[in-house]
């Protein structure tokens, strides 16, 4: 393995999840971490991340500086889900010579909703040398990669579809908050028209599926509504009544050529029944993959995060995807 210097840029339960890991990892350093929080910054990055030690890296606020000090091969970045809020940030570390590993959900395929700033992110990793990946458990891997991994055994692919099914009563608060536990249904379909409640990435996982079958879709059409609560539940922050909202459902399609081709069915809520991740290909031979109890989102993400580095490390510059780089598998 090569040995890598890594800044974590971002320090929220994520980027935290990916320190305790690299802490494992003997090819891993971590040199520098950045987070705007007031509370985190000036902690040592070993208590700010929940390690049992100090790890002698002190969280900065001051990126730019940080980057120039420290030099990283790679930038772990965590800050959030928005291309275009996380733009600046992107450019700043490859600018710094510095490939990156982001879990930006939109940027882990972002050609469609954003292809000025694909092609700016493009052109600046090339012209520093580096390589800009988007990554996650979810865009990333069980809705998206996986579903194209496993059309690899088929001679052809009519349609494919993905199922999620996450019981978020034990996840982070981050989470909660945003499928919207607890909460009115009015209030929750007004966050919805206001964008504050929604899984982001789903629309981009059919887009990568779709690319990689070389399928040209019409059009990508997203659904979001909220999944009333049949019973008072209690999860780890939210307190759900009967009637309110337990999270979300979600559904992306992609049409083409008038037809849905691609159906992905997410559904993240409090006391889900039966958490599953699911993979149909109608198709020769058709393809049925049930992973039950699900893929656990947080230590997924972070693992794959990590396990992506040497990939990332050694590619060729440019703004990649999980279809670009060779499979991502656990290693050590
Ligand atoms: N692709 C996937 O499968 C996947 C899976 C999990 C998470 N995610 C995404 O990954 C991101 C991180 O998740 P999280 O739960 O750790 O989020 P989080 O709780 O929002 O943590 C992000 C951290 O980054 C800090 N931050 C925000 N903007 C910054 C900036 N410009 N410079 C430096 N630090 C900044 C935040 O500080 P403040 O709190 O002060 O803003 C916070 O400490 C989120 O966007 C999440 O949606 C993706």
């Amino acid at each position: 393995m090569k040995a890598v210097n890594v800044v974590v840029y971002g320090m929220g339960p994520i980027g935290s999840a990916i320190v305790r890991l690299l802490n494992t990892k003997q090819w891993a350093r971590i040199v520098g971490a950045v987070d705007v929080d007031e509370k985190k910054a000036g902690k040592d990055v070993g208590e700010v991340a929940g390690l049992d030690r100090k790890i002698g890296v002190v969280v900065s606020r001051e990126s730019r500086k940080l980057l120039e000090q420290t030099s990283p091969d790679i930038v772990v970045h965590t800050t959030s889900s928005f291309l275009p809020d996380v733009y600046p940030q992107l450019i700043e570390c490859a600018t710094a010579k510095a490939d990156i590993v982001s879990t930006s959900e939109e940027l882990s395929y972002p050609y469609t909703k954003h292809p000025d700033l694909s092609r700016k992110i493009d052109e600046t990793a090339r012209e520093h040398g580096v390589t800009v990946l988007g990554t996650g458990v979810n865009p990333g891997f069980v809705m998206d990669t996986l579903a194209v991994v496993m059309s690899g055994v088929c001679q052809t692919v009519d349609s494919v579809s993905a199922e999620r099914i996450v019981d978020t009563s034990k996840r982070r608060w981050q989470l909660q908050r945003k499928t919207g536990a607890g909460l009115g249904v009015d209030e929750f379909q007004r966050l919805v028209k206001e964008g504050k409640i929604k899984h982001v990435g789903l629309p981009e996982s059919v887009m990568m599926i779709g690319s990689a079958l070389g399928w040209s879709l019409d059009d990508v059409q997203e659904e979001i509504t909220p999944v009333i609560a049949e019973q008072e539940t209690r999860a780890e922050y939210a307190v759900v009544r009967k009637g309110n909202a337990a999270g979300v459902h979600q559904i992306a399609r992609g049409i083409v050529a008038g037809r849905e081709r691609i159906v992905l069915n997410l559904m993240m809520y409090v006391g889900a029944k039966d958490p599953r991740d699911s993979i149909r290909i109608k198709g020769v031979p058709p393809v049925d993959l049930t992973i039950r109890g699900g893929v656990q989102g947080d230590q997924a993400t972070a693992a794959i995060v990590v396990n992506s580095i040497q990939n990332v490390v050694a590619s060729s510059p440019g703004l990649k995807t999980m279809l670009d780089l060779p499979i991502v598998h656990a290693t050590g």
